[in-house]
């Protein structure tokens, strides 16, 4: 079934504009000790490592919404996320490298201890709000009205980016992205992948995945594999769908793209978003020490499991050469509890 088809005949660049801020391209890398364990050829790409103040997958889509916003004459930047998204801290550190002003409003109330992203925040001078799960959810709107016409009042202008930076603009940071790891495939004389499996929330990355595979006009493999960690199914389907379709129309692409060209691996929520178990726990510690690599327990510790729980099940749903994308994260290692850490490691 064909999802939607872009009929407009104007073409434009294929890509907006973009200041490059990121660390590019980042390392991809054979997983050398965990393909023998899981019997499967695993890769990775570390784009946890794109930087370290706004490392992990939100620079690559900033680095688009905020050349948009200067060149649209803004002053400040306003996003909104959960009080330790890692999207906000990106947005503060890169709002004090553009010199702009930054507002975030986070969902939840304000915590008495500062750490992590949320302390990073703080350091980055960004001005935070705390809204109620209704007020983040339902007045998000009404919100960003209310702050455009108060910086109208005060001689600025507000850019605002939505969650997770998953809009239009955004979603060309993943396509460029998929352009990159292609390039470095072709020097590294590499075969394509079965599959890209990458940790799923607001769905800008997945999107943007998927639109990089369509713009390289290739069919076949590699499968872009959603995990989402944030919501469920249906709704991640659809997040995904609603951003490519926009990215798509943005940039008159005249690109048609299937149900079956954004694929969403279900079941790895565990108890839910954010929350971990002693058993992931584990698993984040076995893969630390197999590889020296350090997943993060909200989002790429569970779609790395979902590839170990897959390959254990044999249903061969991702092949047998897997591309994982680290996208980053590593500042949630330090809101888990320590004694959760203490149960899951010594289990
Ligand atoms: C570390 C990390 N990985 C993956 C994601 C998911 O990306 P997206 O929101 O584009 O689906 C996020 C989003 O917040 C993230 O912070």
């Amino acid at each position: 079934m064909c999802v939607e088809m872009d009929q407009k005949s104007e073409k434009k660049d294929e890509f907006p504009p973009r200041t490059p801020w990121a660390r590019l391209p980042t390392p991809l890398e054979k997983l050398e000790r965990l393909s023998e364990d899981w019997g499967a050829e695993i890769w990775i790409k570390r784009d946890d490592q794109t930087g370290f103040e706004w490392s992990g997958n939100k620079v690559r889509k900033l680095e688009y919404l905020f050349h948009e916003a200067v060149a649209q004459g803004a002053t400040c930047v306003a996003t909104c996320g959960g009080i330790q998204s890692n999207h906000c801290r990106a947005t503060a550190a890169l709002a004090a490298k553009a010199g702009l002003r930054c507002i975030l409003l986070l969902r939840g109330e304000e915590p008495k201890e500062w750490g992590s992203n949320y302390l990073l925040n703080q350091l980055f001078g960004a001005e935070i709000f705390y809204l109620t799960s209704e007020q983040y959810y339902e007045g998000m709107k009404d919100l960003r009205l209310l702050l455009e016409q108060q910086l109208k009042s005060q001689g600025g202008k507000l850019y605002f980016i939505p969650e997770g930076g998953s809009s239009a603009t955004g979603v060309f940071g993943y396509a460029q992205a998929f352009r990159e790891l292609e390039e470095q495939r072709a020097q590294l004389n590499l075969a394509p992948f079965d599959s890209h499996v990458v940790a799923h929330g607001s769905g800008g990355t997945l999107a943007g995945l998927v639109l990089g595979k369509l713009l390289s006009k290739k069919e076949g493999a590699p499968e872009i594999v959603g995990v989402n960690v944030c919501y469920e199914e249906a709704k991640s389907f659809q997040l995904v769908k609603d951003v490519l379709w926009a990215a798509i129309q943005k940039q008159n692409l005249g690109l048609s793209f299937f149900r079956e060209d954004i694929r969403i691996l279900n079941g790895y929520l565990g108890r839910g978003y954010a929350l971990t178990t002693p058993s992931e726990l584990k698993f984040y510690g076995t893969v630390a020490q197999r590889e020296g690599v350090l997943l993060d327990p909200v989002y790429t510790g569970k779609a790395m499991l979902a590839i170990r729980e897959e390959l254990k099940k044999g249903g061969g749903i991702l092949g047998k050469r897997i591309l994982f994308w680290h996208t980053g994260g590593g500042f949630g290692l330090f809101k888990v509890p320590s004694a959760d850490w203490q149960e899951g490691l010594r289990s």
